[in-house]
């Protein structure tokens, strides 16, 4: 089995910075409220860039930093619940837009927990010699698909976009993945497709367009028993497989979806919450780009040294879960 290592991060964030106060102006709310209940201060909002643009500079700059060529990349994973279209998949237009043109491009979907599945598809392709240099993305505009009247929603989501770069190393980078999934519970965070609209469909009134069919719609207080125990039993199963004490993990990255989960899973755990990275009072809840962008942040900001443990741990829409734990 071939070794997996991590040569390069990247990220990209839409200019727009979005306030809470900003936000007091189109739906019912505060600053007081959005602080206290989620710990987001500002997020980014996409002024018009789709998707595959975010994902593009996200791409890039992880390329630069790697010192690759596009050209060397021979697969691109991209997690995302907001493509650009049905067809082409967002992958394959940042593999145009970037000229990757040795690479075999695919989306995933797996909402929140996008990057980690990404980092875990990739892993396996390199490890059994499918892949050499793997490009990763996670990226969203959540912006398209939240109900901009629905203040329970509205506050949380933002847009951005994260990448990193793996190849086939001497070294190992990603030493435990570990991934699931609860369907059962997929109603609990939702956003719908299209209806299904043809000629032999029986039911009255198919063709009446629902404007609000489209977008988020979330049980918050079942997301967050969720999130609280699938993180906790994330964490505990990737040391478990890595054979690490908690002691041995310099930080957590956890999705940035709420500083209140991160809170309580710190207390569970018994670990300072200085151990988790949290950046998500000035992006907001980012989806599959969440994890991706912290990890760039971090690498850039000097914060990882050759050898620090990293955990990476992710829950989301689907539902799905999941972890990796990174030497850097
Ligand atoms: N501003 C002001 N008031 C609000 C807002 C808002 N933006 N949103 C909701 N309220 C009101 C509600 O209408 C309700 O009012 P009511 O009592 O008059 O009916 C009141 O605040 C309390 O609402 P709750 O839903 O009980 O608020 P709660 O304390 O549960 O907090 C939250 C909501 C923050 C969403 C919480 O449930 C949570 O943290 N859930 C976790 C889910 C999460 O973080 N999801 C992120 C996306 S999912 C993902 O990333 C995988």
């Amino acid at each position: 089995m071939n070794k997996v290592q991590i040569i390069g991060t990247g990220s990209y964030l839409p200019e727009k910075v979005v306030s809470n106060f900003d936000l007091a102006e189109i739906v019912d709310t505060s600053d007081e409220w959005i602080s206290s209940r989620t710990g987001i201060k500002e997020r980014r909002i996409s002024e018009g860039e789709n998707t595959s643009d975010l994902a593009t500079k996200a791409a890039l700059n992880a390329i630069e930093n790697s010192k690759i060529n596009p050209e060397d990349i021979d697969l691109i994973v991209l997690g995302t619940l907001t493509p650009d279209s049905f067809m082409p998949s967002t992958a394959c237009i940042v593999q145009k837009n970037i000229g990757a043109v040795n690479a075999t491009c695919f989306d995933i979907s797996a909402a929140c927990t996008g990057f980690i599945f990404a980092m875990d598809i990739a892993t396996q392709f390199i490890k059994t010699g499918r892949s050499k240099v793997a490009l990763i993305i996670g990226a969203e505009t959540l912006s398209k698909v939240v109900n901009w009247n629905d203040r329970n929603t509205c506050v949380l989501f933002a847009d951005g976009a994260g990448a990193a770069v793996l190849k086939a190393g001497n070294e190992n980078s990603i030493i435990a993945t570990y991934s699931g999934s609860e369907g059962a519970k997929g109603n609990h965070l939702t956003c719908d497709s299209m209806p299904v609209k043809n000629p032999y469909v029986k039911e009255k009134n198919i063709f009446a367009v629902d404007e609000n069919c489209s977008t988020i719609k979330m049980d918050g207080k079942e997301i967050f028993k969720f999130a609280v125990n699938i993180i906790i039993q994330s964490i505990n199963e990737l040391l478990q497989i890595a054979e690490l004490k908690i002691e041995d993990i310099k930080y957590i990255i956890p999705h940035q979806a709420n500083t209140r989960i991160i809170d309580f899973t710190a207390k569970k755990l018994g670990v300072p919450k200085s151990k988790f990275f949290i950046n998500l009072d000035k992006y907001g809840n980012t989806s599959a780009a969440s994890v991706a962008i912290a990890l760039d942040e971090m690498s850039r900001a000097g914060m990882l040294k050759k050898g620090d443990k990293i955990l990476l741990v992710g829950f989301g829409g689907g539902l799905t879960y999941g972890g990796t734990i990174i030497q850097w």
